[in-house]
């Protein structure tokens, strides 16, 4: 960890470890951190944990493998890790190795990771359920079915009788990961410290002529300065009319005075992200236009984080921002209905308005964690930790809409803490209010 991320709490890595051994029962929990990604020939990719492999373990090297296993006596926690290797880790850095791997990490027991599958295979036959989560790791996918085919198999005829499940082990970490505990909202807060003030100087010193990479620039500088590990997402860093495409990234178009800029940005500090939307006119002011669509979104967004508190759930919550955007949308003339109901029924907002009002948030920006429990959406509960961020995208040359509405995109994303008794808008450093933003432009 960096200095800036230094008297930070530290986690519980054993605590949580228990609690998912305590679910399993006599099963076996396989979470794999993946090699290295190549970003061409021999030149790869400064490594990001898996969320769950870090979450469970603290161990941040690449290529490991971590098992959970409650039916053995000793062995519960292992962990397969490459071996130190005085010659690679020149090139590389230090490794904490098989020895590392017990002294510094916990584990009841550490191997080189050329041995899982010698060491794993007959765990899993002794095992009750095989836990693990097929994501996206394709090559892991098929070597740990391969594993469990040969454990499985490998069962004597007496001993037959042992179930051979296979369950998802997402669910499980993803429930403790949804509602965060004070030292994860310590970093969690530390992110979005960062990411608001690199929200700040991007409002402060964009002017019309210069270009959106120079902003980008800015805000990740910002980020990387005092001591986040980078962006969580690539930035989005939209002009004009760039912003409506909801995932602009390219960012190298100039800025034009006259037009908005939204930023979508955020940093992550210990696997911690930030995720923070403002939208600011590049010159002077806003246009009659833009201010119009500008107050819309405001209005929507706020009353979409006036409704946060335990309780509430994500779907009452778009609702909300919904309602209010169609409202206004109604009295612009920019949807057909005779009132909100018959306009909301007709959905034709979702031309505008086309993707959620919240997201959990937490080790990865779209946060793990269900949000539907027993078939209906869940209630909100302290701790939780979402984005409200409702917006507006007419693209250029939308049929039947008028052209100074053309080519506006606006969103507006805070990012909101369930309390006791309300929410706490984390985020609320950034200026959203137009007199604060031009305020804050000097205008
Ligand atoms: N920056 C990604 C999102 O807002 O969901
Ligand atoms: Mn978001
Ligand atoms: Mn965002």
């Amino acid at each position: 960890m960096t200095s800036a991320t230094q008297g930070l709490p530290a986690f519980d890595y054993a605590a949580r470890r228990k609690q998912v051994l305590d679910e399993i029962g006599d099963g076996i929990a396989v979470f794999r951190a993946p090699p290295l990604a190549v970003h061409a020939n021999d030149v790869e990719y400064r490594y990001r944990p898996k969320s769950n492999f870090f979450y469970l373990t603290g161990y941040g090297e690449p290529d490991a493998v971590a098992v959970l296993d409650g039916s053995a006596d000793k062995e519960r926690f292992i962990l397969f890790v490459p071996p130190r290797d005085p010659e690679r880790e020149t090139w590389t850095g230090p490794r904490a190795g098989v020895e590392g791997a017990v002294d510094q990490f916990g584990a009841d027991a550490a191997y080189p990771i050329e041995q899982l599958s010698e060491q794993l295979i007959p765990r899993i036959t002794h095992a009750g359920a095989l836990h693990y989560r097929f994501g996206h790791d394709e090559v892991f996918n098929h070597r740990l079915l391969d594993m469990a085919k040969r454990a499985w198999a490998s069962r004597p005829r007496t001993a037959n009788d042992r179930p051979t499940s296979l369950i998802d082990s997402g669910p499980l970490v993803y429930e403790m990961r949804l509602k965060k505990s004070d030292a994860e909202l310590a970093w969690l807060r530390r992110a979005i410290d960062i990411a608001a003030d690199a929200h700040i100087a991007a409002q402060r010193e964009t002017r019309p002529g210069q270009s959106e990479y120079e902003v980008e620039a800015l805000v990740e500088y910002s980020f990387r300065r005092r001591g986040a590990s980078g962006w969580a997402y690539p930035s989005i860093v939209a002009g004009g009319a760039n912003a409506t495409v909801l995932h602009y990234i390219a960012n190298d178009d100039p800025l034009r005075d006259g037009e908005l800029l939204l930023i979508d940005a955020g940093c992550e500090v210990g696997y911690y992200c930030a995720d923070i939307t403002r939208t600011f006119p590049i010159g002077d002011d806003f246009s009659p236009a833009q201010r119009q669509i500008y107050d819309l979104v405001l209005a929507s967004q706020e009353a979409a984080c006036d409704a946060v508190r335990p309780g509430v759930t994500v779907d009452a919550i778009h609702d909300r921002a919904v309602e209010v955007l169609v409202d206004g949308l109604l009295r612009l003339g920019l949807v057909p209905g005779s009132d909100v109901a018959q306009a909301l029924g007709s959905e034709e907002y979702k031309k505008f308005y086309m993707h959620r009002t919240s997201h959990w948030l937490g080790m990865d920006v779209h946060d793990v964690g269900a949000y539907n429990v027993d078939g209906a959406p869940r209630p909100l509960e302290p701790g939780m930790v979402l984005t409200v961020e409702p917006g507006l995208y007419f693209a250029p040359r939308l049929e039947g809409i008028p052209q100074e509405y053309q080519g506006i995109g606006i969103r507006i994303e805070d990012d909101v803490l369930v309390t006791d008794d309300g929410a706490d808008i984390l985020t609320q450093a950034v200026p959203k209010r137009p007199d604060d933003i031009l305020n804050l432009r000097g205008r």
